[in-house]
Formats: structure tokens, sequence, C-alpha cells
């Protein structure tokens, strides 16, 4: 389905009734990454992942995509679905950025925040370049040498070993990105603002969730989260990485539907 945020035409998955559940994907994904979410979770919530621009099916904007101009747009998807009730909002990753840049926006629309395999605060320096580097790769030779890159970063030893078909299914996703979308991305992410103080001020329900192998971002993030986080709960899933909800959907659906039943 389609609909037109802010001057561009955004596709999104929309399924099932009930709490409004929006799942922001990572980068550079776009709303397949929560197939498994989609077809679990929609007896319980009304499931909404919109696709991020220029990624997926959604047209490229211009960028950088600043992660608070992400979750306006996010604002925006929500009004133009005339959603008036409190939404959970879940992110991944950069999905977690924008989840963040949410809170801080609109906190009093929400009924409950997830953050999975993400964490509150900037880039430091060597990241920055390698932003830089990312979106200059992207621009001169497309967008498979980073998918190339990225993706054995993203899944577990045991998931790249032994499940060939979440590694495809991961590159399929990836190679969807447009050029555009993966500059806007990085460069956006790259100047995201530090979150970390945003932390102390979430007074909602919470659930954090991270695979125990995530080598993008060290489980450590997830703990200081959580100490952070006033009504935080933290669930860690083995044998998963980066890409949590893909590699073991089972556990991290159960973990969604015990975390909605308290909201
Ligand atoms: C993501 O999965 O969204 C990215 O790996 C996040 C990042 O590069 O910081």
């Amino acid at each position: 389905m389609q609909i037109e945020v802010h001057n561009y035409a955004m596709y999104y998955e929309d399924q099932g009734s009930g709490i409004p559940l929006l799942l922001i994907h990572g980068f550079p994904l776009n709303s397949q990454l929560w197939k498994p979410q989609i077809e679990g979770l929609s007896d319980i919530a009304r499931v909404l992942a919109p696709d991020l621009p220029g990624h997926g099916r959604t047209e490229a904007k211009e960028g950088p995509y600043w992660m608070d101009e992400l979750a306006e747009d996010m604002d925006a998807f929500l009004d133009e679905l005339e959603i008036t009730v409190p939404v959970v909002v879940a992110g991944l990753s950069m999905g977690g950025y924008i989840a963040l840049a949410y809170h801080r926006q609109h906190s009093s629309r929400m009924a409950g925040l997830i953050l999975a395999s993400t964490r509150a605060e900037a880039d430091p320096p060597q990241t920055k370049q390698n932003r830089e580097k990312v979106a200059e790769i992207a621009r001169k030779q497309g967008v498979k040498p980073i998918v190339d890159d990225m993706l054995p970063k993203l899944l577990s030893p045991k998931t790249r070993d032994e499940r060939p078909e979440i590694v495809q299914q991961a590159r399929d996703i990836m190679e969807q990105t447009s050029v555009e979308g993966i500059v806007g991305a990085s460069l956006g992410m790259k100047d995201r603002p530090d979150s970390s103080e945003t932390l102390d001020k979430i007074m909602l329900p919470t659930l954090i969730i991270h695979g125990a192998d995530d080598r993008v971002v060290p489980l450590s993030r997830a703990e200081e989260m959580h100490k952070r986080i006033v009504k935080s709960r933290l669930e860690v899933i083995s044998d998963a990485g980066h890409l949590v909800n893909l590699e073991q959907p089972d556990r991290f659906n159960e973990i969604i539907r015990d975390f909605l039943s308290t909201l």
C-alpha cells in the first residue's frame, strides 16, 4: 500500500487489528525485515511497517535523512492513517534512533516503546568517517559493495553457517535499497544527536531486545539503556546477531506478545 507523507509516496504494510504497532526498520533494509512480525503478531496488533525513503518500495527524497525528520514522517504517516489511539513504537537499529527521536517529539501519542539492536549514543568520530566512506562508495559503485561488506556483520555465526535462506533473505532485502537511500540514511545517521539524555525521560513501558551475538551494536549498549530507562525490560536472545527479529522470529514474537499483553 502507498500513502502520501510530507510530499513523497511512502509504501507500507498494514495488517491485523488491535493496538497499533509501528515497526521501523534498520539500515539498509525495509519493511520486509518485519515479515515474521507482520505474520506472527497481526492477530493481536495492527502491525504497521513502512519503508523509509529510498528503502524498499518508498521513493527516495532529498537527503540527508535526519533521524528527527524521519520521526516526523512517521508521525505524518500515523496522521494519514487517522490513528488516534496510543501506538507502540518499535525500532530496530536505525529504526531505534528514529523511535528515540519520535519519543522526544510525540511521547504523548505512544503506549510503549520497543528498542531492538540499537543504542542511544551519537556516532564517535571513526564511525562518522565510515559513514562518509559508505556514502562515497555507494555514489561511485552502487549498492552491492555496501551489502557485501555489511551482510556478514549483521548475522550471528550460527545463522551464517547454518541458515543460508536467512542470509539470502537479508541480502535480497538490502539490495532493494537505492543509492540515494544509502547516502541519505548514512549522512543522516552520521550527524544524529545523542539520545542518552532522552533515556532518563522515558516513562513509558519499554522493551529492549538484543541479539547475544550482535556485532554491530554491542550488548553493553542495550544494558546501558536498560539501566537508564525506568520502566524497561531487557531481553537477550541467544544465537541471534543484529537482525534478531529475522534470526529468531519465534522468540522475538513471543517476547513482544508478552510485552503487549502488559500494556
Ligand atoms: C542499522 O542496522 O540500522 C545500522 O547498522 C545502524 C548503524 O549503522 O548505526
